[in-house]
């Protein structure tokens, strides 16, 4: 199983063991980290899923949609590092993924 760290609002960070093929919230709701909020679920309608993206690993993200853009942009706390995880499918190939968890709008 690929290795996700989570970095929370408060500076902690986690290591988590998560399932190939989850997207990277549910990874990270899954571990019991409750601030991310995913109210949509994952429909990317909301952006209570934002993260931050290690740089490390920009080059490995899955091309950012118009939609996810746009709700992005809605986002106080958006930096070009800024992706929400529902639309980041985990797998081996993220082992060591490590994502900050963005400020509350
Ligand atoms: S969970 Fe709503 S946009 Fe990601």
């Amino acid at each position: 199983m690929p290795k996700l760290i989570v970095v929370t609002r408060e500076g902690e960070e986690r290591e988590i063991m998560g399932e190939s093929g989850l997207s990277v919230m549910e990874v990270i709701r899954d571990a019991g980290i409750d601030e991310i909020l995913a109210l949509c679920g994952g429909c990317c309608s909301c952006a209570t899923c934002h993260v931050h993206v290690d740089p490390e690993f920009a080059s490995k993200m899955p091309k950012m949609s118009e939609d996810e853009n746009d709700l992005l942009d809605s986002s106080s706390d958006r930096d070009d590092r800024s992706r929400l995880s529902c639309q980041i499918e985990f797998s081996d190939a993220l082992d060591g993924l490590r994502v900050t968890i963005a400020a509350e709008d």
